[in-house]
């Protein structure tokens, strides 16, 4: 994981990397550094910690001056975090300066030979090691910083985005990229490196993603040069027009980037189906889908690989698609799947979801099953990330960026997004009349207003969180199309408040959780009208019957579970698959002030980090 952010142009570089920094420290926030070249010399300064602290640190003890320079925000691997083993990094000699995103597999025997050749390392990094390899090639090859990345890079086996720069020739910054995100943003006379395009959206719209085993020499008045790192070919620039905004990646008046993703919802729900719900025309426009229309129908079954909250997504579809679609679905993590030598034909379509569409393991679940010969979609929210280009088509969420690490918008999204593909495919197979296939056109389409009502329970949500934040354990209980959001909503709750909390389906209680339950247990359970509802009834009782304390999810209007429950939360009655849509939000609101109350880091949970690039 990590950020990283580099800047080559006529600007001051130190508040672009900075201010880039904060925006990718979702990436990860053990540590932080920042390398500058004033001129003549480098000036670098890390730290253990955020980007705040390196702020303090930097501008005290280092000359700020300098259009040059690259930073970087951790999530430690190789090491510890602490101040020495922070990026960047400089070679023996101090010429050579390197930030790094990824891991250098083979890196201890690497080190073991350039020991043997008299270098020395002060940190535990692998990071160190790749810059010091780069080093002894420019030496021993007498090459150019270029070719002495490009021949290390050759010998090195892993994951990397890197960007290094050498004091003796300060005009250039040589990036390459092997399963770590790189973008560079083209502005007059003047590039800017990162992870994503966050850290450059003010400065410029154009921006060139790099593939995997792809390099750059990005030069003062020069065009941007990319190469093969294997092969020296020559691979062409394609500068894409980004359409991200400024505000849509700052909290606009929220205390956190997680609750104002959460107030988003009933946009970005909106947008998901913009332009490709047309219920006036009884249609469902999906050109990811309309192309490759035989794949899905033909498919003899339907694999979704995943992770965290995207398998989540994924659990929901299974329901939607096998109800709806009428096609086999499997649910898988994307971490078992790309271990355990699946069977997969050309007649699987394997659909990889991912917010980010940078999750190491999903891409690498995606490489293995084009492999072995399937239609590969993604369901991806990040435009232009690894996952969205790997896949032969796919479908973005639209959901806008999602900052905070734990995932909100874009688990409503994803479920939008696969309940249109089910639908559509559902219509092609003739397994929905005309009429029940408009009844969920126009219901998706009065989704986004039901969200808003939904989020009115939030006063209701914070007098609860007060009662149950001293928790330390919690349940959460669903059925059917509501397992998995109970899944989600357990996650949520350990993910930003540390609380231990645990998701069932409501039946399965008996067969072991309901050992647990006693006066101090919460039990959070969905309990909406449709979908099985006498029987989590039922299931209530058990609980109540041995002192549990129930928080329930019902229809708006409900009674039976209202005499029962200590604490009900209302959501609209809608159509029974769309239920996940409303019935995750009360959950979401509920770890949100728990985890606040707790006074917890809420955007940014210990030891998480919201692109999960590594295995
Ligand atoms: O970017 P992805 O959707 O591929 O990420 C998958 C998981 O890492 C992610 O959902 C994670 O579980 C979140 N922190 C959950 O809130």
């Amino acid at each position: 994981m990590c950020g990283i952010v580099g800047y080559i142009g006529h600007r001051d570089a130190y508040p672009i990397i900075i201010k880039g920094l904060q925006r990718l420290e979702y990436r990860g926030y053990d540590s932080a550094g920042v390398a500058l070249y004033d001129g003549t010399d480098i000036n670098l300064a890390k730290t253990k910690g955020k980007v705040e602290e390196l702020k303090g640190k930097a501008e005290s003890s280092i000359s700020l001056n300098g259009n040059l320079g690259i930073g970087h925000t951790r999530w430690a691997t190789h090491g510890v975090p602490n101040d020495v083993n922070s990026h960047p990094h400089y070679s023996n000699s101090g010429n050579l300066v390197i930030i790094h995103n990824g891991i250098i597999e083979n890196y201890e025997s690497i080190k073991k030979e350039l020991i043997k050749r008299g270098y020395s390392f002060s940190s535990d990094t692998d990071t160190e090691v790749l810059v010091n390899l780069i080093e002894e090639v420019q030496k021993t090859e007498d090459v150019k910083l270029g070719k002495a990345v490009q021949i290390a890079l050759n010998q090195v086996v892993g994951a990397y985005a890197i960007a290094v720069f050498d004091r003796k020739k300060p005009d250039e910054i040589v990036v390459a990229k092997l399963g770590s995100p790189l973008a560079i943003g083209v502005g007059d006379d003047e590039f800017f490196i990162a992870s994503d395009a966050s850290p450059f959206i003010e400065f410029t719209n154009n921006a060139v993603y790099l593939e995997d085993e792809e390099m750059a020499i990005v030069r003062l008045g020069k065009e941007i040069k990319l190469r093969k790192i294997k092969d020296d070919a020559i691979a062409y620039p394609n500068i894409m027009e980004l359409q991200m905004n400024l505000e849509e990646i700052e909290k606009g008046g929220y205390d956190h980037f997680m609750l104002k993703e959460i107030y988003e919802q009933p946009r970005a729900i909106l947008d998901t189906y913009r332009g490709r719900l047309l219920a006036d025309k009884g249609i469902i426009k999906m050109a990811g889908i309309d192309q490759h229309l035989e794949k899905f129908t033909n498919a003899n079954r339907i694999v979704i690989v995943a992770c965290g909250t995207s398998w989540h997504a994924g659990l929901v579809a299974e329901y939607i698609f096998e109800n709806l679609a009428r096609i086999p679905v499997e649910v898988e993590y994307a971490s078992e799947f790309r271990y355990r030598n699946p069977v997969i034909t050309d007649k699987d379509v394997l659909i990889a979801i991912s917010q980010s569409g940078e999750t190491a393991d999903t891409l690498a679940a995606i490489k293995l099953a084009k492999e072995k010969g399937a239609f590969v979609f993604g369901v991806c929210n990040v435009v232009g990330s690894s996952i969205a280009r790997e896949t032969h088509a796919g479908a973005y969420t639209h959901a806008g960026p999602e900052i905070g690490v734990a995932s909100t918008k874009a688990f409503t999204t994803q479920i939008t997004v696969l309940t249109l593909i089910a639908l559509k495919l559902a219509k092609e197979k003739g397994k929905l009349s005309k009429t029940e296939f408009h009844e969920y056109l126009s219901e998706l389409e009065n989704i986004p207003g039901k969200v808003e009502k939904a989020l009115e329970s939030n006063p209701l949500i914070e007098i609860i969180a007060d009662v149950y934040k001293d928790s330390t354990n919690c349940l959460y209980l669903g059925r059917g199309y509501n397992f998995p959001v109970a899944l989600e909503g357990a996650l949520k709750l350990k993910e930003i408040s540390y609380i231990h909390a645990e998701g069932y389906p409501a039946a399965e209680m008996k067969h072991g959780p309901i050992a647990l339950i006693d006066e101090q247990m919460p039990v959070i359970v969905i309990a909406t009208k449709k979908g099985h509802y006498e029987k989590v009834v039922s299931n209530i009782q058990e609980i109540k019957s041995r002192s549990g304390k129930i928080i329930a999810i019902v229809t708006e209007g409900d009674k039976q579970v209202k005499d029962l429950a200590d604490h009900v939360v209302e959501v609209p009655e809608t159509i029974e698959s769309l239920t996940p849509l409303l019935t995750t939000i009360p959950l979401q609101l509920l770890s949100y002030h728990i985890a606040v109350m707790r006074d917890c880091n809420v955007d940014q949970p210990r030891n998480l980090a919201k692109s999960v690039t590594v295995e």
